[in-house]
């Protein structure tokens, strides 16, 4: 497998810029092989990720992290999924069960410190997965938050040290739930009761009409990001 300089990478996002998400998973799965996996939360545009790459590669495998602390709904889809798709994604769990957690750092750690607890039950798990692969996919768009203002369809991932792809970067929300629609993919319900952005149950609220997409995420907390993109 061939190592990737920043250089080439820089040169490929270029390259990448104007492409469709399809075209871009293709390249990623003749690039990298079984060396890329992507990353689903069974939000909006994880299930159009889901259904495109399936489309082009079968077997890619597909990885969710566990936290324990999902809504109902989200395991129900991920099972709906799995239905529709006749696949298993891959499980990852942190290394604490939730007692284990209680037991080390309090009860309630989230809300508390939400930062140690995204942490431990997110960013450390992830870690371990990518430590496994060259490259990973994500669902993140760039109208979703400043902090993703600037992300490219293609790039070098220093937190994690490993190409970073982002199909949908240039997407709204409408060319998501076009694609949803006219491909009949199974959701999240919750998309349909106030919750655009979806994470753990005891940290996300419903958000009104008008406001930020992502305000229900971390609500109260100076907190818009859990670590897994920067
Ligand atoms: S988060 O960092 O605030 O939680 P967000 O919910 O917007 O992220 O999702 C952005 C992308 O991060 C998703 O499309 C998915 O690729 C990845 N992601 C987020 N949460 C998870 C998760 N629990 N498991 C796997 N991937 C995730």
């Amino acid at each position: 497998m061939k190592k990737w300089t920043e250089e080439e990478i820089l040169l490929w996002a270029y390259r990448l810029e104007g492409r469709e998400p399809q075209e871009i998973l293709q390249w990623m799965v003749r690039e990298f092989g079984k060396e890329v996996i992507l990353a689903s939360s069974f939000g909006a545009e994880d299930v159009v990720l889901i259904d495109m790459l399936f489309k082009i590669s079968p077997k890619a495998p597909i990885f969710y992290l566990d936290t324990n602390k999902h809504f109902r709904e989200t395991y129900e889809t991920r099972d709906r999924l799995q239905k529709r798709y006749k696949t298993t994604f891959i499980q990852v769990l942190p290394e604490m069960t939730l007692e284990q957690q209680k037991e080390e750092h309090g009860d309630k750690l989230w809300e508390r410190n939400p930062n140690l607890c995204c942490e431990i039950r997110k960013v450390r798990p992830l870690s371990r997965i990518l430590s496994q692969y060259k490259a990973w996919i994500t669902g993140i768009r760039r109208d979703q938050a400043p902090t993703r203002a600037h992300a490219r369809k293609l790039e070098w991932d220093s937190k994690f040290q490993l190409v970073k792809c982002n199909p949908l970067a240039s997407w709204n929300s409408e060319d998501v739930w076009t694609y949803i629609r006219a491909h009949d993919i199974p959701y999240n319900p919750l998309h349909d009761r106030g919750y655009p952005s979806i994470g753990c149950e005891v940290c996300t609220r419903p958000v009104g009409p008008g406001e930020d997409p992502r305000a229900g995420r971390w609500a109260g907390f100076d907190k818009t990001e859990c670590g897994l993109h920067k």
